[in-house]
């Protein structure tokens, strides 16, 4: 299995899991998920759906979606029409935070093109993020109330997380500030696509709370590690602007780690790093002496930690060919660093 930035079954991207009944299932899963996403994103005027059909139709992995299918399997019902709204669901709202977080993040580049704030304005980014979570609830509405009372949950910890950054740490522990608000913000969507996957597969609540978690611990890895490649990949890889979350002013895990080291380079980033960086030469200065610390291979230690809880919630999981395909998913998020 290859992961890129931009592939999605839109773009043939086929993937390979490691059993071909399983394979089969995912990829017909993908497809029926990419048709109902981009036929609701399709609704009305022209004007408002290139805006809205921008993002989706640039690429992304379709995490959460595959997330949502994968756990799908441990219950008797796969295939089941709520599971792949509830899959569309999660990808929708994933795409309206992306619009949003790159409107606060003041990023330009998405999925390898110019991000809508960039292309259009802010408000248009705004509106197109807003349009797709009434798209979201549209859906919802035709599944059931339990859904629509866990997204709520879902939306408020989503929102709390990006406030909770906006404010930062306020004397705390930036640290743990850090994972709260990877948690909150990454962390919850991940876990509700496993749990609503599973869940709507008919799969019990033992195994829909245990897939929350593996989402969860699964979306903590991958914020960790997407904030290492924002400081240490180039944007080819990322299909983003590197160091964007440093000009933000928003000191990700590596970041916190090379500040609390005793080190020359620690010394000069504590000098460095007391706000956002508005000059490109401050940000290629920090990029390399966070380069000279070992806040990137701390980040992947903290990551690794998260690694684990997931292979121990796994093994707990019914030993299904989805289970080691979930388990090879989690080990190439990490891979992504190199
Ligand atoms: C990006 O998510 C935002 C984070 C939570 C790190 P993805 O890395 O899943 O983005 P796409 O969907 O592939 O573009
Ligand atoms: C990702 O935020 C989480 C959400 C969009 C809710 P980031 O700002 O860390 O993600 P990237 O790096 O822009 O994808
Ligand atoms: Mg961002
Ligand atoms: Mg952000």
């Amino acid at each position: 299995m290859t992961y890129g930035t931009t592939p999605s079954p839109r773009h043939g991207f086929k993937l390979d899991l490691g059993d071909d009944a399983l394979n089969a299932r995912l990829n017909s899963g993908l497809e029926a998920v990419e048709d109902l996403l981009m036929a609701e994103l399709s609704r009305g005027e022209k004007f408002l759906t290139d805006k809205v059909t921008h993002l989706a139709e640039a690429g992304g992995k379709r995490f959460r979606p595959m997330m949502a299918l994968l756990c799908s399997e441990f219950g008797p019902d796969p295939r089941a029409e709520n599971v792949i709204r509830g899959a569309t669901v999660t990808e929708m709202v994933h795409l309206a935070t992306l619009y949003h977080d790159d409107v606060m993040d003041e990023a330009e580049r998405r999925r390898g093109v110019e991000s809508a704030n960039a292309r259009w304005t802010n408000t248009v980014a705004i509106l197109a993020g807003d349009i797709l979570f009434a798209h979201a609830s549209r859906l919802m509405s035709r599944m059931d109330l339990d859904t629509v009372a866990h997204f709520a949950d879902t939306f408020e910890e989503l929102v709390t997380g990006q406030m909770r950054e906006t404010v930062g740490a306020e004397g705390s522990d930036p640290v743990e500030h850090y994972l709260k608000v990877i948690d909150e913000k990454t962390g919850v969507l991940i876990a509700s696509a496993a749990y609503l996957g599973a869940r709507h597969s008919g799969a019990s609540d033992e195994v829909v709370q245990r897939c929350a978690r593996i989402g969860d611990a699964v979306g903590m890895v991958f914020q960790i590690v997407d904030d290492i490649i924002d400081i240490f990949s180039d944007p080819d890889q990322s299909g983003k602007t590197p160091g964007t979350d440093l000009r933000e002013g928003v000191f990700t895990l590596p970041v916190l780690y090379a500040l609390e080291e005793d080190s020359p380079a620690g010394e000069a980033l504590r000098g460095l790093l007391t706000g956002p960086l508005t000059d490109d030469t401050d940000v290629d200065r920090a990029l390399d002496l966070l380069s000279q610390t070992r806040g990137r291979e701390r980040a992947l230690e903290t990551a690794r930690g998260y690694l684990a809880t997931v292979e121990r919630e796994l093994d707990a999981l019914p030993d299904i060919p989805a289970r080691e395909a979930l388990r090879t998913m989690t080990r190439l998020t990490v891979d992504r660093v190199g």
